[in-house]
């Protein structure tokens, strides 16, 4: 459920050629330069929303709000008011990194029995209290220098007036449409079906007439429109309609977080990610410092050696994820998870020629035989501002209920939580303490937008969607870089592979099946079970180069998106 791209000045023959690559599964990353500024995004018309504002001098967070506003309306399927995130901000230079985290929270009327085993994901029970808004008004009051309304006022404009639908926004919006059952999903169909009926195709133009106005009262009245005002009463009027449980109470006490990032370093850099309510800081600080105590320079970055680590790293971080991590605001979480210490012990457990199976490891979680999405965006300003943002709906167009009147979409992160107390089993069903649910509780999150510095200054910028995966994407992304160092490019077009430790298989982009056919039957060897996706993640970066200040943007191809810079 995951997805993801250069210049927006394609010509058409290029564009072309992209669109065959994407569908056949290759990457090649859409790349652009400048020193005034960059924004790299899934999606080419927020991209240039965000390029606009930072001309106009607004700031990487002036930029970052844009784009988010902007995303609303241009990638429905993740772009949202109506879900949460995280971002990371390193302010200027030799200023430390913060976390804004607008985690979505349980309603007030929810405790740890709130759901029954047959629960669909796909109902307003499934919404979690939305922060995207008090998260982006809290950036912009620390770090923002542009009026707010400038920064949504992009937003309506695309809302109002409609916007050109491209090849990956026209795969998304159909494959969504064509998955719905048959009845129910009328507004859903109403707002994102195209008027004819038919499929939507590039060219072809999304006007969003209800959203438009929902957009222009937050520009207006800033985001208490959404947690007072108008479009609190209009959301708390669709929980009505589908038996959903969040009051205007649960709106009106909904806060965002200044929380201290995640940090440890690697190879001399010094690299930032978010704290709990994720688990992707902490997770990636115990991989990372694991691997860092082998020599994995010694092999090919595509041995089976290393991949092999890579794998066992990822297989204790994650064990450690289902066993201690949920909201630090509701359970403690042990500190000596990051330190350099316990990744060594751990990294003392891993057989370097064979896979430990996830089962063994885990003698103090009892198991139980009970048998996408988001999106990532970079930018960075010309004084050294940079934003790392990822935010969700958790699955692909969310809970798929649109608030009625007001034309946006609702998350159902709800099925972030541990759902049944003591239920894990070998399938990934995860049920330890740390992550069940409680009235006001953030779910537990994966995502991991991550900000490198090296020296105080920028050097790369990077995250992913791609629910639990997404950690072992920037774990991907941050090896390729730092370790084998490969350009930012190349680093992005590598195939990915993910191991969560249960289920207990690795999971490998498809296009490393033929490259890397003898690595893949040498992990097999080791004990591995192999499984081939599509794709995984889709990681839109910026990388900075401290002798010339140069910005190179990457956007990942394998869905869309679009680099945009100056
Ligand atoms: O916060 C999380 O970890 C998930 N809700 C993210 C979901 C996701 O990335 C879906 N797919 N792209």
């Amino acid at each position: 459920m995951s997805r993801f791209t250069r210049h927006v000045a394609v010509s058409v023959s290029v564009l072309t050629a992209f669109l065959v690559a994407v569908s056949a599964g290759a990457s090649t990353p859409q790349v652009t330069s400048g020193t005034g500024g960059m924004v790299v995004s899934v999606s080419a018309p927020a991209s240039q929303v965000g390029v606009d504002v930072l001309k106009d001098g607004g700031t990487a967070v002036d930029a970052a709000v844009a784009v988010a506003l902007a995303m609303q309306v241009t990638w429905p399927e993740a772009g949202n008011i109506g879900g949460g995130g995280f971002m990371m901000v390193h302010p200027g230079p030799h200023q430390a990194p913060v976390c804004i985290e607008y985690r979505e929270t349980a309603p007030l009327a929810a405790g740890r029995n709130f759901f029954q085993p047959n629960d669909s994901t796909h109902t307003c029970k499934a919404v979690g209290v939305p922060g995207t808004l008090r998260g982006l008004e809290l950036a912009h009051k620390k770090y923002g220098k542009l009026p707010w309304k400038r920064l949504v006022e992009p937003s309506v404009a695309l809302a109002r007036d409609g916007f050109v639908v491209d090849e990956g926004l026209a795969k998304s919006l159909n494959d969504v449409l064509h998955s719905l059952a048959p009845t129910g999903y009328e507004e859903f169909r109403r707002i994102y079906g195209k008027p004819d009926g038919t499929d939507w195709k590039a060219g072809d133009r999304l006007v969003q007439p209800e959203l438009a106005v929902t957009m222009q009262l937050i520009a207006d009245q800033g985001p208490e429109a959404f947690y007072s005002g108008t479009i609190a009463q209009q959301l708390v009027a669709e929980m009505k309609r589908g038996n959903g449980v969040i009051t205007l109470d649960d709106l009106k006490r909904y806060e965002a977080k200044v929380r201290t990032p995640i940090h440890f370093r690697y190879r001399g850099f010094d690299i930032y990610g978010p704290p709990p309510p994720s688990s992707g800081g902490i997770c990636l600080a115990e991989m990372m410092q694991m691997l860092e105590t082998f020599d994995l320079r010694s092999k090919p970055r595509w041995s089976a050696e290393n991949v092999h680590l890579q794998i066992e790293a990822c297989r204790r971080a994650y064990l450690d994820r289902a066993r201690y991590l949920g909201d630090s605001d509701f359970v403690s979480i042990p500190k000596f998870l990051t330190t350099p210490e316990h990744a060594r012990e751990l990294a003392k457990s891993i057989d370097p020629a064979r896979a430990t199976p996830s089962l063994e490891l885990a003698s103090d979680i009892p198991i139980t035989t009970e048998s996408s999405s988001t999106t990532h965006f970079s930018v960075v300003d010309g004084n050294g501002m940079a934003v790392s943002n990822t935010y969700t709906l958790e699955n692909s167009y969310g809970s798929r209920v649109v608030v009625q009147g007001a034309g946006f979409l609702l998350n159902n992160e709800m099925g972030d939580f541990n759902w049944f107390s003591g239920v894990t089993t070998p399938t990934g069903r995860i049920g330890t303490e740390a992550n069940l649910i409680a009235p006001g509780k953030r779910m537990l999150s994966s995502q991991t937008p991550v900000i490198v510095l090296k020296e105080g200054e920028t050097r790369l910028v990077t995250g992913s969607p791609g629910g639990r995966t997404i950690i072992n994407t920037v774990l991907c992304i941050l090896m390729n870089v730092l370790e084998f160092e490969m350009d930012l490019e190349t680093a992005v077009a590598q195939p990915r592979f993910h191991h969560q430790w249960l289920p207990d298989r690795v999971q490998i982009e498809r296009s490393a099946e033929k490259k890397h056919a003898a690595m893949i039957e040498d992990l097999r060897q080791m004990g591995h079970t192999i499984r081939f996706v599509g794709h995984q993640g889709d990681v839109h970066s910026i990388s900075r180069d401290p002798a010339t200040g140069k910005l190179q943007g990457v956007a990942d191809t394998r869905l869309s998106g679009s680099a945009q810079g100056f």
